[in-house]
């Protein structure tokens, strides 16, 4: 076990805030993780995925397990189908780009999405009609207080709208170490529903997608609306879309005739948070370091030296905005430590 200590974590989150771990170390085995959690020396610990949606506040006075797992398996495969094994430390952009080399379909839609594979089903990613429910299988955890391995299948992992079970009944109890999915080998179920994807095909020429098509249609998407957390920091959409009820969504287009939504059920609509932060005046607004991105006001941005506390305040500044502009509450989308 290599523990160091007084290790900054700006190199480990997107946001690229500077807090200090008081205790560091990277595991790359499932032995060596399972060495970690029995040691007696560091009971208090905090688990370290691809730092990709998380808003780091403060110093972290534990130990801090950085999860750095790798390997790709095919478990099984047939004609139609593929099923892979795949280790929570991989980078998650890095196996959808290997998914495509290999002709396997269903994650195009994911193209770009920071972080690592082990992470993606705490908030179940999701992106352009797609998520990553559609394609799990299971995955793998260590139970951190029995050190035993448990299999969570699609149901056990509750998933829901950036939601799942780690992020309630099982948070901080449990390290993802790997991911199983299913993939087309072919007859790619492709979704280009998504307006945006569309007009982007389109625009390229493309009459009959294929899945490295989407992928690049996405990439092209998001790179011009969403920025390269490795020039801007940033943790992807800070606050998740709120889902308002029929009155005051009639309420809210009082005001707003226009307001952009997705009806989700009879009482239930979603409306784009980054509308909502846009209308309320935050669209490319910056306060020293933290600032709201140009082309997303959903996305929150570090633009150098901004510390977490900062980045929340301006959340808070932007959330009670909001309220007293529409009246509705917007949630961090993003864990705050
Ligand atoms: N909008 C504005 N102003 C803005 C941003 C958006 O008016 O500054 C409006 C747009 O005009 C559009 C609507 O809001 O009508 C939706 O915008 P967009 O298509 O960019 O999607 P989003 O709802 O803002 C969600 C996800 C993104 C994901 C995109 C595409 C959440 C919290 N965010 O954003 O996910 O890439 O859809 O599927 O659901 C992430 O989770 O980190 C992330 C980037």
């Amino acid at each position: 076990m290599n523990i160091q200590q007084d290790i900054s974590l700006k190199p480990y989150n997107t946001f690229g805030i500077d807090v200090k771990a008081a205790h560091f170390v990277s595991v790359s085995s499932e032995a060596s993780l399972i060495e970690v959690l029995s040691s007696e020396e560091f009971p208090d610990r905090f688990i370290l995925g691809g730092g990709s949606n998380m808003l780091l506040t403060k110093d972290i006075d534990k130990l801090v397990i950085h999860v750095n797992l790798k390997g790709i398996t095919v478990i099984d495969e047939n004609d139609d189908y593929v099923t892979l094994k795949v280790s929570a430390g991989e980078n998650w952009h890095q196996f959808v780009l290997w998914c495509i080399d290999h002709n396997y379909g269903g994650i195009e839609n994911l193209s770009l999405i920071p972080g690592n594979v082990g992470t993606a089903p705490i908030q179940n990613i999701g992106a352009y009609g797609v998520e990553l429910k559609d394609v799990f299988v299971n995955c793998e955890a260590i139970n951190i207080e029995s050190k035993n391995k448990e299999l969570f299948d699609l149901s056990a992992c509750e998933f829901g709208y950036r939601d799942s079970i780690f992020k309630r009944k099982a948070k901080g109890k449990y390290i993802i170490t790997s991911v199983t999915f299913r993939l087309t080998k072919k007859d790619h179920k492709l979704n280009i529903s998504y307006g945006a994807i569309e007009a982007k095909l389109n625009e390229q020429g493309v009459n009959e997608p294929t899945i490295k098509a989407v992928s690049d249609a996405v990439i092209s998407i998001r790179q011009s609306k969403l920025p390269d957390p490795a020039v801007l920091g940033n943790s992807g959409s800070f606050f998740k879309n709120p889902v308002i009820d029929k009155q005051a969504f009639e309420k809210l287009k009082e005001t707003y005739p226009k307001a952009p939504h997705y009806v989700l059920g009879e009482n239930e609509i979603k409306v784009p948070a980054g509308w909502l932060i846009e209308t309320a005046g935050f669209k490319g607004k910056r306060y020293g370091d933290a600032g709201v991105h140009k082309n997303q006001a959903l996305v929150l941005v570090n633009h150098g030296d901004a510390s977490g506390a900062e980045i929340w305040q301006l959340a808070q500044r932007i959330r009670q905005k909001v309220k007293k502009c529409f009246g509705i509450d917007i949630e961090a989308e993003v864990n705050v430590l």
